[in-house]
């Protein structure tokens, strides 16, 4: 047993419509693994504007909220589930500042630097905190006991 190891975290972690189509996928998951994530769930799906608005509902007031939803609906994204320690922040570290443009002159190490373009095109998306990563992880990944939990209550509802 591994007495003194730190408890695992996961993070939502998310390759968008630019990244798939400039083909990073590869380079991405390399740095994932070579930062010792581990891929945990892996969905490749195409957002639909109601599910685009969903996810990002939190900023549903904004300006470049109608331009977001038209990026993020333009093609298909890989959603993926990581986990290690401190699996939120080291993500978010990695990926880098949200406008990629000044990522690459910030943080020119940084996920966002190697594909984003500018502060919509930023080619990945992290969870930001423990709760937008439990929701955002369900959000893609409901599991099997809460689907037969939703059967159950459907059924004892009739
Ligand atoms: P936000 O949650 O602020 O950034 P992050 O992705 O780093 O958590 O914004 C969510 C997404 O909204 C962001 O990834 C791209 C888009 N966005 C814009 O298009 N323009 C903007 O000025 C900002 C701040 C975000
Ligand atoms: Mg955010």
């Amino acid at each position: 047993c591994d007495i003194g190891s730190k408890e695992k975290e996961k993070t939502l972690a998310m390759i968008k419509p630019d990244g798939l189509l400039g083909n990073y996928t590869e380079r991405i998951k390399d740095v994932i693994v070579d930062y010792g994530f581990s891929i945990l769930r892996e969905i490749t799906t195409q957002l639909d504007q109601d599910s685009a608005s969903r996810f990002y509902a939190e900023h549903s007031s904004k300006r470049f909220f109608p331009s977001l939803i038209k990026y993020m609906t333009s093609g298909p994204v890989l959603v993926m589930v990581l986990e290690k320690e401190n699996a939120i922040a080291d993500w978010r570290a990695l990926i880098g500042p949200t406008d990629a443009y000044k990522a690459k002159i910030t943080n020119p190490n940084s996920i966002r630097a190697m594909c984003g373009q500018d502060s919509e095109k930023n080619c990945v998306h992290g969870s930001d905190s423990l709760l937008s990563a439990q929701s955002e992880i369900s959000f893609f990944f409901e599991d099997v006991s809460s689907a037969l939990h939703l059967l159950s209550y459907l059924f004892a509802s009739r």
